[in-house]
């Protein structure tokens, strides 16, 4: 490695800092087919970026140390299990035996709702840390690490709109959707993934094969949204109960969709635009909500930036 780094056109020294943004997701519709041979559940999955962010700050240093700090501190635990971490030593190991980076995580997506967060962080951290060390970065390169981080992380090497299969790490990007807006009402509790597929099988809730989906996903059109579902959904408004008055909240406001995202406990609604995506959180009032945009693939794709000037980590500043 020379110091320089060609990355998609913009060449930047090894030396210099990096910022990344890094969207959250929904999951559009997500159908169970069952419980797979190697303990994972097989699905048929819609994901969609939306405009819900968190930031990754990389800077190389001198040695191979890995240094991570995590913004607001409270937000997620910044040891060895944490994601970033964990896609920075599969680089290490497989890639750049000799790299080392300081490393800011700055959380603004809800944490264990179902958005994706810590799997749109660990993406990231694989994009920007291959361009902070001048390694190969294309999406046949990275996805067999995204694959290995979790079944949600592939996604996000795509952005924008993208079908799943298989664990959920088989990506085909699709076309953007219209510029829809969404109105997010995150829960108070955690809601760990695996809990969520490991009781599925005692609710019963496996669903049929949705054909008209399948149908769109090839023909294309206006997407059958009736047709959405979240086969999670069931296990996870048994398990938490307060989802189904969210759940509840959104549907009066008369979306176009509302659902549990991913493994929930996040609940959205889905707007035609923004101006009756804010009357519905206005509406739906007593709930933490956040109302963001459907993102098409150019504005979530990941894509690092140089950092201009100095740069220091935010800790003293809270979020
Ligand atoms: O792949 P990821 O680490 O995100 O998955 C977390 C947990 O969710 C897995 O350990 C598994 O229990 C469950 N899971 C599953 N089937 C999938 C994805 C996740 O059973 N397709």
């Amino acid at each position: 490695m020379d110091g320089r780094a060609v990355v998609r056109g913009i060449a930047m020294t090894t030396a210099g800092s990096l910022q990344i943004r890094c969207p959250a997701k929904i999951n559009l519709h997500l159908e169970v087919r069952g419980r797979r041979g190697d303990g994972y559940h097989e699905l048929r999955t819609l994901f969609a970026a939306i405009g819900v962010w968190d930031e990754l700050v990389l800077e190389a240093i001198a040695d191979d140390r890995l240094e991570l700090i995590v913004e607001p501190t409270a937000a997620v635990p910044a040891g060895e299990d944490n994601l970033v971490i964990r896609a920075a030593r599969a680089l290490q190991r497989g890639r750049a035996p000799g790299a080392g980076a300081r490393i800011v995580l700055r959380k603004g997506i809800p944490v264990a709702g179902g958005l994706g967060g810590g799997s749109s962080d660990a993406a990231a951290a694989l994009v920007g840390l291959s361009s902070l060390w001048g390694l190969p970065r294309d999406f046949a390169d990275l996805h067999p690490l995204a694959a290995e981080l979790g079944s949600d992380v592939p996604f996000f090497l795509l952005g924008g709109v993208a079908w799943a299969v298989g664990r959920g790490t088989e990506v085909f990007p699709l076309p953007d959707l219209p510029r829809w807006w969404v109105v997010l009402l995150p829960g108070e509790d955690a809601v760990p993934t695996a809990r969520v597929y490991a009781a599925l099988g005692s609710h019963g809730a496996v669903g049929d094969q949705c054909s008209a989906i399948y149908h769109w996903t090839v023909a294309g059109g206006g997407l059958p949204l009736a047709a959405c579902r979240n086969d999670l959904e069931p296990t996870v408004l048994t398990l938490w109960p307060a989802t189904e008055r969210r759940l509840r909240a959104v549907r009066e406001t008369g979306p176009l969709k509302a659902m549990v995202s991913g493994s929930g406990g996040t609940v959205f609604g889905l707007y035609r635009d923004e101006a009756t995506a804010c009357s519905a959180a206005a509406a739906v009032g007593g709930h933490r909500t956040f109302v963001v945009p459907v993102l098409g693939r150019a504005e979530s794709c990941l894509s690092p930036s140089a950092v201009e000037g100095e740069w220091k980590s935010q800790r003293s500043v809270s979020t």
